[in-house]
């Protein structure tokens, strides 16, 4: 939420910071803005609205030709998204400038401090105060680096904040508290982002800062330190993905080029998962496996689509491991008084790594002495740095807003978790895992099969322009299929869409069924527990009342052709694994529907990646 971008060095800083803020985007989109300084002087364009605006606002009147400078991309939280309001903001005398991620909870009563001092606050944010109160610091003879320390110290909340000085234009100052930043090491040039995507076109090598640290860069130097002042050791690492990564490569979407790469992902999230007897290893987990055989309760906290493959991960640690398993939304358990201990293994799920809602919720699992495995995807993100214990997935970066790759390689991670408690406590055997694991090995094939028919799907979503409402129906690890699939057509194509199990239709939902209701439905594999016939059922229900059904099934089940206005075809993959098919359809559909519908998919309307704020 927010991106930020910092650069000192001998480019150009108005082009680098703009590229940066281009890669950023996704985090947030209200509003942007740039300040520099140079010859001694600060200047500042923002203008609410996409990036786009400040570039024509940057192309009609450049900034003056500099080599230091801030940006930031807005997603509002204090304040409508105006030009006022929007990023960077300064002091009293514009001797600084300052942006800002994050919430800071003490703003009204330091506003009030500020405004006994006569200063004039032109905006209604948070970030403004905390300018003035940087500026104050300065003016009274202290550099911007004492200053920030003091000023932190004042600070509530979460928050990152990179400022400038006109008086020293050779030095960026940033804090961070809960809050992402990190930053990029460049040979006689230094940068600062909210992710490795701001700087990856200079540099991949980066530095990792922890909690409640402040960076002092300049040209030469990075110099990490605590709000204190006294020195600290940040991790350095290597972004293992380029810049191409970070472009769209001829799609028309960062999504729809996400979509696609999944066979990809999903094979790079198994990789090395075996060791030489064909044994299931999680090296980079952290987590003893005695630790792990103590185990007797799991819960799984999670927002969003990470919160649906938290549900698809129950079924499967359930069955493979006999081991209770909790889901809940990260939201709501921060706030309850749930009954864990050390025995109890909390399981976070997150594609960014810094949603603030799982970072509280791993704290409050943390202070009750329970053991928090993190799945992540950014290296260095606060939710594994708070973690006990990670599993990395490797999707590589997610840029468009919703999640796609992402929750498939959550999806690997939690399968392979669940396989690795059922041969750390035995509930399974070797054999069985084995097979288990060339299933999962053979599902980026199947993947691929999908995406080849994905001409079909954007056919039957072009056909539903105009639609009002949707329906999913799903059963069993359907069911979270079907809550995301309702979820990808309400963030894209802003079009009312639920997810319902199929059991439940009779205790209510039915009701919404009228004639021509585009009804989803994904049909669980044959052969195992009556599912598939129970969905049947369902199917003839809501079709009996007028819906129209779109349903995915598994090639050669031609008992559903009956019942199918429309049929998708999924491969034949065990009922377990079929999310991993049975979510692709259902992304493409969303996309191609949203792109008919002329919206934005990368950037839907009010939402950003990365929900760094509550
Ligand atoms: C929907 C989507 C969101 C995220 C949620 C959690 O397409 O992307 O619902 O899944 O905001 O984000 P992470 O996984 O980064 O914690």
């Amino acid at each position: 939420m927010c991106g930020i971008v910092g650069y000192i060095g001998p480019r150009a800083a108005q082009q680098v910071v703009l590229d940066g803020l281009r890669r950023l985007e996704y985090r947030g989109y209200d509003s942007a803005g740039i300040a520099v300084v140079a010859d001694g002087a600060l200047t500042v364009r923002k203008r609410a609205g996409k990036l786009a605006n400040l570039e024509k606002v940057l192309d009609e009147s450049p900034l003056p030709d500099a080599h230091i400078g801030i940006g930031h991309t807005r997603w509002a939280t204090h304040g409508q998204p105006n030009d006022v309001n929007a990023h960077p903001h300064t002091g009293a005398t514009r001797r600084i400038a300052l942006v800002h991620n994050g919430i800071i909870e003490n703003f009204a009563d330091l506003r009030l401090r500020i405004e006994a001092d006569n200063h004039e606050l032109t905006s209604e944010t948070d970030t403004e105060i905390v300018a003035h109160l940087l500026e104050l610091q300065v003016r009274s003879g202290i550099d911007l680096t004492t200053a920030m320390q003091r000023v932190c110290q004042q600070l509530e909340g979460a928050f990152t904040l990179v400022a400038i000085d006109n008086a020293d234009p050779e030095t960026v100052v940033a804090a961070r508290r809960n809050s992402p930043l990190v930053v990029g090491l460049g040979d006689g040039e230094n940068f600062l982002g909210s992710d490795v995507a701001a700087f990856i076109e200079f540099t991949r090598e980066a530095l990792e800062l922890g909690q409640d640290q402040i960076v002092v860069m300049t040209r030469e130097a990075v110099q990490v330190t605590d709000f204190a002042g006294s020195p600290v050791e940040a991790r350095r690492f290597h972004v293992d993905w380029d810049l191409s990564a970070a472009e769209k490569d001829g799609y028309d979407w960062f999504m729809r080029k996400e979509i696609f790469e999944q066979p990809h992902a999903v094979a790079d999230s198994l990789l090395g998962r075996r060791d030489a007897e064909g044994r299931l290893q999680l090296d980079e987990m952290r987590l003893a496996d005695e630790e792990l055989r103590d185990i007797d309760k799991i819960i799984i906290i999670a927002c969003g689509t990470s919160f649906y493959a938290g549900m698809v991960a129950k079924y499967a640690i359930e069955h493979w491991t006999r081991t209770p398993v909790e889901v809940e939304l990260a939201s709501e358990f921060r706030y309850r008084d749930p009954i864990i201990d050390s025995t109890t293994l909390v399981v976070a799920i997150s594609q960014s790594g810094e949603t603030a809602d799982t970072l509280q919720a791993i704290m409050h699992a943390r202070a009750q002495r329970a053991k928090v495995l993190a799945i992540c995807n950014t290296n260095g993100a606060s939710i594994p740095r708070e973690s006990d214990a990670v599993i990395y997935t490797h999707a590589g970066p997610e840029i468009g807003v919703a999640s796609t790759k992402g929750l498939l390689t959550q999806l690997v991670a939690c399968y392979l978790l669940a396989l690795y408690i059922a041969q750390v406590k035995g509930t399974r055997y070797g054999d069985e895992i084995e097979d288990i694991m060339a299933q999962l090995e053979a599902m980026p094939d199947h993947i691929r099969t999908v995406l080849d028919g994905a001409e079909q799907v954007y056919e039957l979503a072009r056909a539903h322009v105009g639609t009002r409402s949707v329906l999913f129906l799903g059963r069993h690890a359907g069911y979270p299929v079907a809550l995301e699939g309702a979820l990808k057509l309400k963030e894209l194509a802003y079009i009312h869409a639920e997810g319902f199990a199929a059991g439940e239709l009779k205790h209510g939902p039915i009701a919404l069924i009228e004639d021509g209701l585009p009804v989803l439905c994904v049909v669980p594999p044959r052969g195992r527990d009556h599912l598939h016939e129970k969905m049947l059922s369902g199917i003839q229900e809501v079709r009996a009342r007028g819906a129209r059904t779109i349903c995915l099934a598994e090639a050669g089940d031609t008992s559903i052709e009956p019942y199918a206005d429309h049929l998708i075809r999924l491969p034949k993959v065990p009922v377990l694994l079929q999310p991993l098919v049975a979510c692709v359809p259902l992304q493409l559909f969303a996309c191609e529907l949203a792109t008919a519908m002329g919206h934005d998919v990368d950037q839907p309307r009010n939402l950003a990646k990365s929900v760094t704020v509550e």
